[in-house]
């Protein structure tokens, strides 16, 4: 098995840039567009390609890697034993579809449930975040600083509209004294780029119901190598087999906003 990280890390950052070129290229061809679990739920033909890219490669790669990604083309797993890669080919597939940009090739590499390599491709913007665990965090080959104290009074979330508006199963009135508490918000549409814009320090937090794995995993190793904080709104660590809720901020305002608004709350 291979945990040559600085060898996996240079594979990683081989496939996401391939699949990175071959998104840009499909943006002049006809997409394949299918629903999902609603009709917001969208698919496409390059999810599904570009993640069977990525399950192909790995495998080739090293047998014993084991990927997991949103369109089940990967291992159905219910433990991070061993190596796994956790993968979102397109994070933010409605943006991909109407817009053509704001969306992100999620990738987290975990041994063993401890995140090592994370990276989040902003495929428009040829930017990509990425930390090794315990070496640093880097947009492109510019180091990430550490994350600074922020009063939640000046901070901005990424919180979506969803959360905020009468809902029988959300706690919309918890997510609302917050949001009038900030100095503002924020909803991209691609969890994965608001976790890399935490990690970055353009948001200071961001708080969602329900997200998967692929959501999360490539963002939390990037965040956590900035000293950010990334939990569920219990303030719990994820397990990465399960959806869950997700709390991910700088770790003042993380500390603030639990104490003050969710703790007892939800
Ligand atoms: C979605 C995006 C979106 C979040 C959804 C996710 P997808 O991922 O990250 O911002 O609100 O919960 O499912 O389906 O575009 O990969
Ligand atoms: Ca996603
Ligand atoms: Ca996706």
């Amino acid at each position: 098995m291979t945990t040559q990280w600085n060898e996996v890390d240079e594979f990683a950052k081989k496939l996401i840039y391939n699949a990175g070129s071959t998104i840009r290229k499909s943006f002049s061809s006809t997409l394949n567009i299918e629903t999902k679990s609603d009709a917001n739920d969208l698919v496409t033909n390059m999810d599904k390609e570009i993640e069977q890219y990525f399950v192909k490669e790995v495998n080739q790669f090293d047998s014993s890697h084991k990927i997991m990604g949103e369109e089940g083309y990967g291992d159905s797993l219910s433990t991070l034993e061993g190596v796994v890669w956790i993968v979102d080919p397109i994070d933010g597939t409605m943006n991909f579809v109407h817009q053509q940009r704001n969306f992100a090739i999620s990738v987290g590499i975990y041994h063993n449930g401890t995140g090592k390599l994370g990276y989040i491709y902003d495929v428009v913007a040829d930017e990509l975040y990425h930390a090794h665990s315990g070496k640093g965090a880097y947009l492109n080959d510019t180091p990430i600083p550490p994350l600074k104290p922020a009063r939640l009074s000046e901070a901005i979330l990424a919180v979506n509209a969803t959360w905020v508006t009468p809902h029988s199963k959300v706690p919309y009135e918890v997510f609302g004294a917050l949001v009038h508490k900030v100095r503002g918000t924020r909803s991209y549409g691609s969890a994965a780029l608001e976790l890399a814009y935490v990690a970055c320090g353009r948001l200071d937090g961001y708080l969602t119901m329900r997200l998967s794995p692929w959501d999360i995993a490539g963002g939390k190793i990037i965040i956590e190598e900035v000293g950010g904080v990334v939990t569920n709104l219990h303030n719990q660590p994820h397990t990465l087999t399960n959806k869950d809720s997700l709390f991910a901020g700088n770790p003042s305002v993380h500390e603030e906003i639990y104490t003050e608004y969710l703790r007892g709350k939800l």
